[in-house]
């Protein structure tokens, strides 16, 4: 559920008009809801009940600043791939020691500023990123919180661009080489083990591969509890899906208790964390932008607005559909199937394919499911500018990200010296 709604003919955010807040702050922006974000970490709390666990929300579906405080005040942590997404989180006020750190190439800047900053885990992905971090603690004189993040070789059934567990992707370490790497850590003074982690893909619509990885991570859980190595937490990633058009993924609700099910033979001792991010930030953005021109023909109508792949590029990378709705509903338009293209110089400037929509020249039109992996991953391409992010809090609205100017799209580039 959302709190993008219409007032009569008229989309609101909350309690704001989009119209006017186009009017205030131009086209194309990004616009978050407050009350939607805080309510999908809600469900996500509230789903795990009384097991132990933490929330830790994957930084880099939406990394705004403001966002990440919102959801630092509700006690969430976070999971982070860089330094640069941990700075962000100690700026917004997280907390390190909620803060987990993934990711296949961690620089040893990066593992000396984690360590340093008492990050609560780090997830190795290699027997040599384990040797560079127990000898990066061991000259800062720390003790690395670590857990190996296992590559269960499970298809999640998404889009193969965003799956990540299987044996042929580059991420984590071989399930079947997890138990010689644990006794080869438990060997190292300057490492703590802390947990097993895994993330096996994102926009994971069904249940099983979500059961199918926890069940491998207990069978290893098991296995090193024989050899007397004791794990306290599991870290099962995110990668629960949203709905975009007409998917049908479980509710946090349902998906929290499939797995808090599987973990009753082990009583609480077992920590549950897990990483969401495209399901607490997707579906509580939208991207805002306007009707440039209509070019109508054979075979295609177009449709050409102000927003581009630089600004939403799921589209082009994973062929992704995003509903694609009026701001303000035109019932006097006769309805026509368009292609929703942006004025960036390649075919692949594609938003939206064989959408039917009442449009006209200067309309607004609201992209929805944009909140994550929208801003995040949007570029320069064409020297187009940063568009803005606006985050909605009941009927008042800040901007947590202003616009580019063209100086400062400039402004790191040099020219030659005469
Ligand atoms: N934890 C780890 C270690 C991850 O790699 C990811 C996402 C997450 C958590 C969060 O997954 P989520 O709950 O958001 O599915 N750009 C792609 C998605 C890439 C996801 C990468 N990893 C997209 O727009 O679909």
């Amino acid at each position: 559920m959302d709190h993008f709604n219409y007032c009569d003919r008229e989309l609101y955010a909350e309690g704001v008009s989009l119209q006017e807040m186009a009017q205030s702050v131009g086209t194309p922006f990004y616009v978050y809801s407050r009350a939607t974000i805080e309510r999908h970490w809600h469900a996500f709390d509230q789903a795990f009940g009384r097991h132990p666990h933490q929330i830790c929300y994957a930084v880099k579906a939406n990394s705004n600043l403001a966002i990440l405080q919102l959801l630092a005040r509700l006690g969430s942590g976070f999971d982070i791939v860089s330094g640069g997404e941990l700075a962000r989180v100690l700026r917004a006020g997280g907390d390190a020691k909620k803060t987990i750190f993934s990711g296949v190439g961690k620089s040893s800047e990066e593992i000396a500023f984690a360590l340093e900053t008492g990050i609560h885990a780090l997830n190795i992905e290699s027997l040599s990123e384990l040797k560079r971090v127990a000898q990066i603690a061991a000259e800062h004189g720390k003790v690395a919180p670590v857990s190996f993040r296992v590559n269960p070789d499970v298809d999640a059934r998404t889009h193969p661009h965003i799956a990540t567990g299987l044996e042929e992707n580059k991420f984590g370490v071989p399930f079947k080489q997890a138990l010689e790497l644990y006794r080869q850590a438990a060997e190292l003074p300057a490492v703590k083990i802390t947990g097993i982690a895994c993330h096996i893909g994102s926009q994971i619509t069904q249940l099983e591969p979500h059961i199918d990885a926890l069940e491998r991570l207990l069978f290893l859980v098991r296995a090193l509890e024989a050899e007397g190595i004791k794990i306290d937490e599991l870290d099962l990633g995110g990668g629960l899906g949203i709905r975009y058009l007409d998917e049908t993924p479980p509710l946090p609700a349902q998906w929290a208790a499939a797995l808090v099910e599987r973990l009753k033979q082990f009583g609480e001792h077992l920590k549950l964390a897990v990483e969401p991010g495209r399901a607490i930030t997707g579906n509580a953005g939208l991207l805002v932008t306007k009707v440039e021109y209509l070019k109508p023909g054979s075979p295609k109508n177009f449709v050409i607005v102000d927003a581009s792949m630089a600004e939403l590029l799921r589209p082009m990378l994973y062929d992704a559909d995003h509903d694609i709705i009026p701001v303000i509903k035109q019932p006097d338009i006769a309805p026509q199937q368009w292609d929703v293209v942006g004025p960036v110089c390649e075919s692949t400037d594609t938003l939206g394919r064989s959408r039917e929509l009442s449009v006209a020249e200067g309309d607004l039109l609201a992209i929805r499911s944009a909140g994550a992996y929208g801003a995040v991953l949007g570029s320069n391409y064409n020297s187009r500018l940063m568009i803005p992010e606006i985050l909605v809090d009941g009927d008042r609205f800040h901007t947590i990200r202003h616009r580019q100017t063209l100086d400062q799209l400039l402004a790191p580039e040099s020219l030659l010296p005469e």
